[in-house]
């Protein structure tokens, strides 16, 4: 089986080519290589390597700056997708589209289902609402949403706390996090074996569900997080001190983009066809910061 990966040097598509299965040729590409501005490069690209699937984990992630590149935002994570499915799809191909619990308006109480009412507060999660919407016209496409992602690598909430934490700790400073905003981490590593058994049973023609939804287990805000990572950080030797988190509103730390103030996904279904447990948040958290330990102190 030959899977293209988009966006491979992002910190799913890292976590991907580091996990894939055995029998698997990869195709991991870079923006440079497979730019999602570049419709008809990809539409060649695709026709060319014809793969079987296409892991799209690739996106323009930055919240805030796609409130202000709105059209460059849609066409990344709406063009481009419906680009993918329906060329990748003209020959039997299948799509596996990464998307996010940003379509969600924040509203409810408990745990999104993957049916449940889609309403988008900013512009990155309506543009990627619109991606998943224009590619699932397609067969073969299945959407996974996940929420909240951080892994040993790449630009997360967890590696820049744990520079904070190490910052703050030296320099007797305070860490102001938000403690009203709700959900749930999914490390990359737990992600992307999502990802590897969904084209598993896939593959099979076992599935006939189409959005799917991912993350690790707990209910939590961004304030229980920063708190435990340095917790734990301390522990594994990554920083000497934990330095002081204080829990703020979201009415005191502004950002351009509006977030959802409870973003949980339900997972049930997923775990119900794949056969495997959500793993708790914090046993997640630790077993990614004793990779980043081995890695960064050889531990
Ligand atoms: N991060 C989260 O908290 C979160 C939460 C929910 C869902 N998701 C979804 O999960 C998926 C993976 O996210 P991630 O956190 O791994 O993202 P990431 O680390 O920000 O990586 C995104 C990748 O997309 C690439 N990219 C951006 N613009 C591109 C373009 N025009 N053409 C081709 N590639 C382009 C980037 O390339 P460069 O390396 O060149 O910049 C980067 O490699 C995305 O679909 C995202 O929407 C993320």
């Amino acid at each position: 089986m030959k899977i293209l990966i988009t966006g491979i040097d992002g910190q799913l598509g890292n976590q991907l080519k580091e996990s894939s299965l055995k029998g698997v040729k990869i195709i991991g590409l870079k923006r440079k290589q497979f730019n999602l501005l570049d419709n008809d490069h990809c539409k060649k690209t695709i026709l060319e390597l014809k793969p079987d699937w296409i892991i799209n984990a690739a996106a323009f992630t930055a919240v805030d700056s796609a409130e202000k590149e709105i059209k460059k935002t849609f066409d990344i994570n709406a063009k481009a997708v419906e680009t993918l499915a329906k060329t990748i799809s003209s020959y039997g191909g299948r799509l596996l589209q990464i998307s996010t619990d940003f379509v969600f308006d924040g509203s409810k109480k408990t745990p999104y289902l993957p049916t449940d009412k889609c309403n988008p507060i900013n512009v990155y999660g309506a543009s990627k609402l619109q991606g998943e919407n224009l590619s699932l016209k397609y067969p073969g496409t299945l959407i996974l949403r996940t929420s909240w992602l951080y892994g040993p690598s790449g630009n997360n909430f967890c590696l820049k706390m744990l520079n904070l934490h190490n910052n703050a700790a030296k320099q007797s400073k305070i860490i102001r996090v938000v403690n009203d905003q709700i959900g749930s981490p999914t490390d990359t590593i737990q992600l992307s074996k999502i990802c590897w058994e969904l084209i598993k049973k896939q593959s099979n023609n076992e599935i006939n569900e189409r959005i799917f939804h991912w993350s690790n287990r707990g209910i939590i805000s961004w304030y229980d997080f920063a708190v435990s990572i340095g917790k734990y950080a301390e522990e594994y030797g990554l920083i000497e001190k934990a330095g002081s988190v204080k829990s703020i509103s979201s009415l005191d730390y502004k950002t351009i983009a509006k977030r959802p103030a409870f973003s949980v996904l339900n997972c049930n279904n997923t775990e119900k066809f794949l056969n495997i447990k959500q793993i708790d948040w914090v046993e997640a958290l630790k077993s990614n910061l004793r990779i980043y330990a081995q890695r960064k102190l050889g531990k």
